[in-house]
């Protein structure tokens, strides 16, 4: 059984950490607003939804999470808008996907409206916090993790869901440089590649590094099966203008759901750009990019909203796109996606929820 209809207790903290905290300077996943969400999951039943001040908390080295990896995330924004509003963007397709994971993960559902509720309740409370001009919000991390004292590979009895947040300003600043990676996966077919999970992004901690000291900022994943598809770039969905034509790898269960990439495709069809999402190979972005119709490339996600790809190298070849590339396309959806955001454009889609 699940619980709705709670009320959410909240215990506002003495000591602010507001005034000690230069908004203007912060360095992403660094600072952490006040307060956060908390909720355990207990006889079958999601219990006593609270906010409390933001604080370290105990826990058991025998929690089954810290062994087995049974947890999940997610990640959005709340953004300041011109009104002097506050407003959430598309919180219940993140909603909806952590859902998605933590059925894939044998986790229990959050009631959508208690969620929806945790976090415009959360973001009201902090609302001081949220920083204010280009690329600054609130971002907004919900998790949940297996807390059962337990040593042995099943599914935890207990959970706890906790939701906190993070001021930011921009995340990538400069295009950056990545690599196809034809050697490691990030996902497989069966796998949990559409989850939002943790130990996708461990298991690709090592790949990540081996690029990174090889020079490049990114990877780009190809598929775990023949390393001849794309799949994403790093920890954001993959854009490639090739042509004019705007094309994407389309979702096949070992690609993450990313919301930001639906928006940036709803986009681009309204304002008229052709848009394809379908299987991309490796041959096919490397003979656009030899034959110089490789436009532009950029990855797409909450966190940076679209980072430019300044190049990208396939085995001994490395191609330069930050020479020839014409943003018109990726420039122009991105304005739009902000100003929706900001409420400076109509919110034509019903992306909005205020706060
Ligand atoms: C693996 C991966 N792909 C894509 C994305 C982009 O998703 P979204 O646009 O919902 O942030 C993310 C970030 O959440 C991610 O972790």
């Amino acid at each position: 059984m699940i619980t709705t209809g709670q009320k959410i207790a909240i215990q506002r903290t003495d000591a602010s950490r507001l005034p000690s905290t230069d908004l203007d300077n912060i360095k992403f996943g660094r600072v952490f607003s006040d307060h956060m969400f908390v909720m355990d999951y207990v006889d079958g039943a999601w219990q006593k939804p609270r906010i409390t001040p933001f604080a370290d908390m105990r826990m058991s080295p025998a929690a089954l999470v810290l062994h087995y990896s049974q947890t999940i995330f997610e990640g959005l924004k709340a953004y300041r808008t011109e009104d002097g509003g506050v407003s959430l963007f598309r919180p219940k397709d993140n909603i909806a996907r952590m859902n998605r994971s933590a059925h894939r993960m044998c986790m229990p559902t959050i009631p959508e409206d208690l969620f929806l509720e945790a976090l415009t309740t959360l973001v009201d409370v902090d609302r001081a916090w949220i920083p204010d001009g280009d690329g600054a919000a609130l971002y907004i991390r919900p998790f949940m993790f297996a807390s059962d004292e337990y040593i042995g590979v099943k599914p935890s009895d207990t959970y706890r869901f906790i939701i906190f947040t993070c001021p930011v300003r921009g995340y990538y600043s400069e295009p950056v440089r990545v690599k196809i990676e034809t050697t490691y996966s990030r996902a497989f077919p069966g796998g949990t590649g559409e989850a939002k999970c943790g130990g996708n992004y461990a298991g690709g901690l090592y790949p990540a590094k081996m690029g990174q000291d090889a020079g490049y900022h990114q990877l780009i994943w190809t598929d775990g099966l023949t390393h001849q598809y794309i799949e994403e770039s790093g920890t954001m969905n993959v854009f490639f203008n090739v042509d004019g034509k705007l094309i994407t790898p389309a979702l096949d269960g070992t690609i993450l759901r990313g919301v930001t990439r639906d928006s940036i495709i709803r986009i681009a069809k309204d304002e008229g750009f052709e848009v394809e999402e379908r299987k991309v190979s490796v041959e096919e972005i490397v003979e656009a990019a030899r034959a110089g119709k490789l436009i532009s490339a950029f990855g797409a996600g909450t966190a940076a909203t679209i980072a430019h790809i300044a190049s990208i190298a396939h085995g001994d070849e490395v191609f330069e796109l930050a020479e020839i590339s014409e943003r018109r396309i990726s420039e122009r959806i991105g304005t739009v996606l902000d100003g929706i955001r900001r409420g400076k454009e109509a919110d034509k889609f019903g992306w909005l929820v205020r706060v």
